[in-house]
């Protein structure tokens, strides 16, 4: 967890009281406004964190907290936000329906206990404490955990808590900001949950629901990197050109093959599946799901015998049924995947594949996901901000929503 950002009998904290600290100094206020730093002259930097201290909708429960953080002691070091996405997650948690909670606690200084949102982002160091050891002012780094409060402007935290991304070059906060849960979360679902048949690269198949999200997208590019073939699902747009649109960009990441919704629950989709794999010889070996209901029973029916269905999302918020069939007669086995536990229990391994990622990123294999941008800077009023996350479970969005943290240092 973060480390506590300032003495509350040091400093006076709370919401838009950021200059109180300043004036009980005597100092006149070197305040920043956007694009300037926010430091006082003596090393406390100003912050700004989107909280919650109840649960419910985004839009209700979300405020924008000032507070200051003392310099960084021993092994602390400052962070200062790049970039953030807004995921699904992220919702469900300030909702209070995910399995995860981060404590409410008054660490930060505000009137109610309470929580930094945001699971994932990147960040840049800008002052480092003087045991810190294998951290230097300039470098970016993420979170070594999920719950640790990503959508603030500035942090203090142990170094032992951030992963350092080791060669930044060629790379964007954008691209480093997202590579911690869904690229992740669909190389480990393709690498551990199957075991392909290497030597048939190219004649074996996944298939998947939700092929347009951050997760489907990574899972495209990944099994073309990796010679497998992929069946996508995508949900039908309000125009046929808006799907053919979407089909194509779907194409362009190296899908193989991509159909709507509709035609995956319709009675032709059966010889749709045949005429792809080759009446079978190419069998479809895992199916991803982050859909459910009706979508979750139709992938499940196009696995080859002993193949994986792995259900890593819940997106329609219907359950998964199963004809009984496939268990009995098709020894299919069915799996759940939480990339925070995951990585809790493999923290080097997780390290390594975000290397790998980043790497196929450099080499332009992997594709940025398309973002719906929301700029954050000094004056950024915490509704615009906590609007733009309540936008983030709507269906049908062109790009998923980042905080771009805009101010200088
Ligand atoms: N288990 C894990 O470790 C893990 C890790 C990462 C993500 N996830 C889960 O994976 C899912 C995708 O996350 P993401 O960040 O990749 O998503 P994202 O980029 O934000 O995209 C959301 C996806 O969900 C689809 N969707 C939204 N509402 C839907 C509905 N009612 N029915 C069917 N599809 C719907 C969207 O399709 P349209 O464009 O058609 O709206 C889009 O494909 C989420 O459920 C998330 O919680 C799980």
């Amino acid at each position: 967890m973060f480390t506590r950002a300032v003495t509350r009998s040091a400093i006076a904290t709370g919401r838009g009281n950021a200059s109180l600290f300043l004036r009980a100094r005597g100092v006149a206020s070197p305040l920043a406004s956007a694009g300037r730093r926010c430091i006082s002259v003596y090393g406390y930097t100003q912050s700004k964190a989107l909280i919650y201290s109840r649960y419910g909708e985004p839009k209700d429960v979300l405020q924008l907290h000032n507070h200051s953080i003392s310099p960084p002691n021993g092994s602390q070091v400052i962070l200062r936000l790049l970039a953030a996405p807004l995921n699904p997650a992220d919702v469900n948690q300030i909702q209070g329906v995910y399995p995860s909670k981060p404590p409410f606690e008054t660490t930060l200084g505000t009137q109610e206990p309470s929580a930094v949102a945001g699971n994932e982002g990147a960040f840049e160091v800008v002052a480092t404490g003087s045991g810190v050891k294998n951290l230097s002012k300039g470098d970016w780094v993420i979170m070594k955990r999920t719950g640790q409060g990503t959508w603030r402007t500035h942090a203090q935290l142990d170094e032992s808590q951030a992963i350092k991304i080791e060669n930044k070059d060629g790379l964007t906060p954008l691209q480093i900001s997202t590579v911690s849960v869904n690229p992740v979360t669909a190389y480990r679902m393709i690498k551990d949950f199957c075991e392909w048949d290497w030597m048939r690269s190219g004649e074996e198949w996944l298939i998947q629901n939700g092929a347009n999200s951050g997760v489907g997208r990574a899972a495209i590019q990944l099994a073309r990197e990796w010679g497998i073939k992929t069946l996508n699902v995508v949900r039908e747009r309000k125009t046929p050109e808006e799907t053919e649109a979407l089909k194509k960009e779907m194409f362009d990441l190296g899908a193989t093959a991509v159909v709507t919704e509709s035609e995956l629950v319709s009675g032709e989709f059966r010889n749709t599946v045949k005429e792809l794999t080759r009446q079978g010889k190419e069998p479809i070996r895992l199916a991803l799901n982050c859909v459910g209901g009706k979508s979750a029973t139709a992938l499940a029916k196009t696995l080859a015998p002993g193949s994986h269905m792995v259900t890593y999302g819940a997106m329609s918020k219907q359950p998964v049924a199963l004809p009984s069939g496939l268990l009995i007669f098709k020894d299919l086995v069915f799996d759940g995947f939480w990339v925070s536990r995951w990585g809790d229990k493999n923290s080097q391994l997780k390290a390594n594949t975000i290397n790998d990622i980043l790497e196929l990123t450099r080499a332009g294999k992997f594709k940025d996901i398309p973002v719906e941008e929301i700029k954050w800077n000094w004056e950024t009023e915490g509704s615009v901000l906590a609007n733009g996350v309540q936008e983030t479970l709507s269906g049908f969005r062109s790009g998923k929503g980042l905080l771009k943290y805009e101010g200088s240092d």
